[in-house]
């Protein structure tokens, strides 16, 4: 290998190692939902997916679902709307006190009225729109994997675990990042062969064992089209639960809170892509689709 070689692949290397880790359902996270939600697309749903995505993506949504991510740094407006903070153990989502920016404090800024906002542009689609209905797409499909996230609804006074560090086995490991990320790499590293054997087992989950409830994940209230209260209102429950229970400054977690946590996950990334489906099915069935 030539010496100019070696510096270009020392410069890949290291700009590969200094890219800023991401604060959301990891990218494994965001690709399961994504991953499920595509699969469950009625026919109207998929070919507007199809339309909206780049050509980039293949039509495959899961690879542009951490989108939303990477725009955090060159757009810190959307940067509040990938969570919702509550107040320090109160265990529950309330619209008018923990929709909020809270860099700005400016109200109405979260991820449940991001998730409102999104669906309503892409109800636009077929008519003339002011929107970039890509950007929308893309926008909703990370959000609604974000709020089910459960400690992206957590308290705000720890920025949702992210200001609780403790160690995932032997590895120091911010809370947030153990909900983002750690419990679904180890479960694949432990259980299956990669992501998609991964997201297999829980579609076959959604078929058998959780059968009976996916109507009810799937229904809002009334005609609405997604109910983000509600899977914000969840998430807190889980995140006082099952994230903050046992996990404080300092403390080691490993088998005891993997094993027992793990479910909770995995039940979130299924209610996520159930969700995200139903809503963008509600979306493009309406008449403003079947006019294209
Ligand atoms: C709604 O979407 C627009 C376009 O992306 C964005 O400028 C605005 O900040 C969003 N507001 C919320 C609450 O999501
Ligand atoms: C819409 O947004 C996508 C993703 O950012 C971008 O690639 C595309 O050029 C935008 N389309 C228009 C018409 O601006
Ligand atoms: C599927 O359900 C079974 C039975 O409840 C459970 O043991 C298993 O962990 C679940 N797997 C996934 C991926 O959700
Ligand atoms: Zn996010």
């Amino acid at each position: 290998m030539g010496c100019y070689r070696v510096v270009q692949v020392v410069a890949i290397v290291s700009f590969v190692l200094l890219l800023p880790n991401t604060h959301a359902w990891g990218d494994d996270g965001h690709a399961i939902v994504c991953k499920i939600a595509q699969a469950r697309l009625s026919t109207q749903a998929a070919a507007a997916v199809k339309k909206l995505l780049p050509k980039s993506a293949n039509n495959d949504l899961s690879s542009k679902c951490s989108w939303a991510d990477s725009l955090r740094v060159v757009f810190p407006w959307s940067s509040a709307l990938h969570f919702a903070n509550t107040p320090k153990d109160a265990c529950n989502y309330k619209n008018s006190r923990d929709c909020v920016d809270l860099k700005t404090g400016i109200k109405g800024r979260c991820v449940v009225s991001a998730i409102t906002n999104y669906t309503n542009q892409l109800l636009e689609y077929g008519t003339k729109t002011k929107y970039n209905l890509t950007q929308s797409l893309l926008f909703i499909s990370h959000f609604m994997g974000d709020i089910h996230q459960p400690l992206h609804c957590g308290f705000g006074s720890d920025r949702g675990g992210n200001d609780i560090s403790v160690h995932w086995y032997r590895r120091k490991q911010t809370l947030h990042h153990v909900w983002d990320a750690s419990i679904i790499e180890t479960e694949i590293e432990r259980f299956y062969d990669d992501i998609d054997d991964f997201v297999d087992a829980i579609q076959k989950n959604i078929t058998k064992a959780w059968a009976d409830e996916v109507e009810d994940w799937e229904n809002c209230r009334k005609d609405d089209i997604s109910c983000p209260t509600i899977y914000a209102s969840e998430s807190v429950e889980d995140a006082c639960a099952w994230a903050y229970e046992g996990a404080s400054e300092g403390s080691v977690l490993d088998d005891e809170y993997f094993l027992s946590r793990f479910p909770i996950v995995n039940l979130r990334l299924a209610q996520g892509g159930v969700r995200l489906a139903a809503a963008l099915n509600r979306i493009f069935n309406t008449k403003y689709a079947a006019e294209m």
